[in-house]
């Protein structure tokens, strides 16, 4: 049993409660007088054919004194919603009654997203549509070095002033159909669909994916995006022992015909706590995706992100090698106490290495290992002062790119 303050912007995402043992939850309210304006409502989740969740299907309100209680099931998910109150704060007992587990139902995988090797495009695009500076030999250089060295690099100003400001405003002249990216246990954001979008925004997108692109990734990074571009083995003499070492690990990881990831392992049992305020991952996922051809690949979205949007860390997230890009639009008066950056931890240890906070036109580019994973913080109320200053404002939007060698 333990004793949870919920404060203003305080939140525990969509969880299920499984872990070995524990049959029976319940949670007895300590609040002062309380309404659903306030936030802080135990919502319970509706499941799919997959026993995912879907969306809140019962709201409680809590109430002083009031016992709740609930079993503990493969489909008892709920979330306690923001607390939007500065006033108050949601005070509870909370615990579990335990015994014997019963079988389990296996556990859902889902799919992995789909990769694809790049789209022949040539260097024009890149003279088309990326700052200068960025072209320039001795700079990507002295880029390559810094990466190497950090595994990480922020490029500010990377579009053409021109070009970003082109794709700002087909983001907000809207335009762009958004679907919404589930389920709750993992992620939920808003995604563009690609074959609606409008001219410059599938250019941007185009770019992402561009062969001249993963040439430029590759000087960027060092890393092999694209065959042409120089492997590790071909520059021995220089001892350099950054991370990006363990390059040549992930490339004989591809080419291998069967990774042993637990992908069909022992499931959400035992030692994994769901109840630390984990938040997730999508891209982690699919390691098995296997690269036959051994040829670069990459997927990439369009996303929006505005307040109640996040990603999570959960049972099943799965670390590998990869690239990650990041470039923000529309990020004018955002905070990092909104939430909404993305965060990078050590598997295993939640110990936090990197943040990448949203930044109007710059690019982020993280290369990540098999102990390392990512989620993006979950935006809350706050996020809403953003249209103080900037009425015509929500949120913001973000090319999210992952690269595989
Ligand atoms: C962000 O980019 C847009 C489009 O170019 C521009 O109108 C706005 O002033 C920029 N904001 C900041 C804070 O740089
Ligand atoms: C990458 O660097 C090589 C020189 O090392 C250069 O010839 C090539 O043009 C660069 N590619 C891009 C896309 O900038
Ligand atoms: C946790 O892990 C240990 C060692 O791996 C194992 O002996 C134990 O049974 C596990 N506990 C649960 C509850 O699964």
């Amino acid at each position: 049993m333990s004793c949870a303050k919920y404060q203003f912007t305080d939140a525990l995402l969509c969880h299920d409660d499984e872990l070995e043992g524990r049959r029976i939850a319940f949670i007895l309210y300590l609040v002062p007088p309380w309404d659903r304006s306030l936030g802080g409502t135990l919502d319970l989740y509706s499941v799919d054919e997959h026993l995912q969740p879907k969306q809140p299907v019962k709201s409680l309100v809590p109430s002083w004194n009031t016992l709740v209680f609930f079993e503990v099931s493969p489909v008892s998910f709920h979330q306690v919603s923001e607390v939007l109150t500065e006033e108050k704060s949601r005070l509870s007992l909370s615990g579990w009654f335990h015994g014997p587990s019963p079988p389990r139902p296996p556990t859902y995988l889902e799919p992995p997203l789909p990769r694809s090797p790049h789209i022949p495009r040539d260097h024009e695009i890149l003279y088309e549509w990326i700052n200068p500076t960025y072209l320039d030999m001795d700079y990507q250089v002295q880029i390559q070095e810094e990466f190497e060295e950090r595994s990480e690099i922020l490029l500010k100003e990377f579009l053409k002033p021109e070009k970003f400001a082109q794709v700002c405003e087909a983001l907000e002249k809207g335009g762009v159909e958004w679907s919404s990216r589930g389920p709750p246990n993992k992620r939920l954001y808003e995604q563009a669909e690609e074959s609606t979008l409008p001219g410059v925004l599938r250019d941007c997108m185009e770019l992402l994916h561009s062969e001249a692109f993963f040439l430029l990734l590759s000087n960027f990074t060092g890393l092999k995006l694209h065959f042409l571009a120089p492997s590790d083995d071909d520059e021995v003499a220089d001892g350099k022992e950054g991370e990006v070492a363990s390059t040549a690990a992930g490339t004989e990881e591809g080419a291998s015909p069967s990774s042993s990831e637990p992908e069909n392992g022992p499931g959400p049992t035992g030692n994994t706590s769901q109840q630390s305020d984990g938040q997730t991952d999508s891209a982690a996922e699919g390691i098995d995706a296997k690269n036959e051809l051994n040829v670069p690949m990459c997927h990439g979205e369009l996303r929006h992100w505005q307040t109640g949007h996040y990603t999570l860390i959960h049972d099943n997230s799965q670390a590998e090698f990869a690239l990650d890009l990041l470039l923000y639009c529309g990020c004018e008066g955002w905070e990092p106490e909104y939430g909404g950056f993305t965060s990078y931890i050590a598997k295993e240890e939640d110990e936090e290495l990197l943040t990448v906070n949203p930044e109007n036109n710059s690019l982020a580019l993280v290369y990540r290992d098999r102990e390392t994973l990512k989620f993006v913080k979950h935006i809350n109320h706050r996020g809403l002062e953003q249209k103080k200053t900037f009425p015509y404002r929500t949120g913001f939007w973000d090319f999210c790119f992952v690269y595989y060698e």
